[in-house]
């Protein structure tokens, strides 16, 4: 059985004391979930998130990083920094590093590969525009975003890589997948995985859902039979809000938590 994994990316948002204040907040109110949580938090919370969230189920992680180990990179972060701070997470290839920041397949790859190396796990995001799903292409996009992001890795590695499949439309627009189109785009990205590293890595692979998620629609996303938990923007700035989401297999058939 898979772990349902709820992943809050607060993108260029929060300060460290908010980071805190959160924290502390969230952390009694998910303290009993049996599902995994993480927040990904902007490099300059790390620190004060990570201090915060020591003695509590609540792991963290940042939202991007270099490839490189080290060296003549202005500006940039590499795997093993964050690796120093006992970060536990990163995203990579989030669609708005891809679209405003020269994010590429082959960039994310190599950045996984680098993540792997230094011990952190990776949230891998894939997604298509609007564009693309109106011409029909939404599986093919997906499908070649996960197997250039994968290229070179051992099965082991994606046994243990987390995506996110998170359709551009949908991110902070209110407009969210249907649970059936979003079960069934990651349907389409395990078979990849099934036919690059087997029926095993495919079963094992935690697949995310992106996108408008909310506390009244998480339930019904996250109970489909192929979507694992969530990534989650906006909604993941409140910390009960975040907590509900979270907590979502508490709720009752039909039931909605606003
Ligand atoms: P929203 O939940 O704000 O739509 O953002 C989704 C996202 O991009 C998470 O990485």
């Amino acid at each position: 059985m898979r772990k349902k994994v709820i992943a809050g990316n607060w993108k260029m948002n929060m300060l460290p004391n908010e980071a805190i204040q959160f924290i502390e907040e969230l952390a009694p109110l998910v303290k009993d979930t049996k599902n995994e949580v993480v927040l990904c938090v902007p490099y300059t919370d790390l620190f004060y998130a990570l201090l915060t969230a020591q003695n509590t189920n609540i792991k963290i992680g940042a939202q991007n990083m270099h490839f490189e180990e080290k060296g003549a990179y202005t500006g940039e972060v590499s795997a093993q920094m964050l690796k120093s701070i006992n970060a536990q997470y990163v995203i990579i290839g989030h669609s708005e590093r891809r679209q405003y920041f020269n994010e590429t397949d082959e960039t994310v790859n190599k950045k996984i590969k680098a993540a792997f190396e230094n011990g952190l796990k990776p949230i891998v995001c894939v997604g298509e525009t609007l564009e693309q799903r109106e011409a029909g292409e939404t599986t093919d996009i997906i499908t070649k975003q996960t197997k250039l992001a994968l290229e070179g890795l051992t099965e082991e590695q994606v046994k243990n890589i987390i995506i996110a499949y998170e359709p551009i439309w949908a991110i902070g627009t209110g407009k969210t997948a249907t649970s059936e189109d979003a079960n069934n785009s990651i349907k389409s990205i395990r078979e990849e995985i099934c036919r690059n590293y087997g029926q095993n890595a495919s079963d094992s692979v935690i697949i995310q859902y992106g996108g408008s998620v909310k506390s009244s629609n998480a339930k019904e996303l996250f109970e489909m039979s192929d979507i694992d938990g969530g990534l989650v923007g906006g909604a993941s700035l409140k910390a009960e809000e975040f907590s509900k989401i979270v907590n979502f297999n508490d709720f009752g058939n039909g039931e909605k938590n606003h």
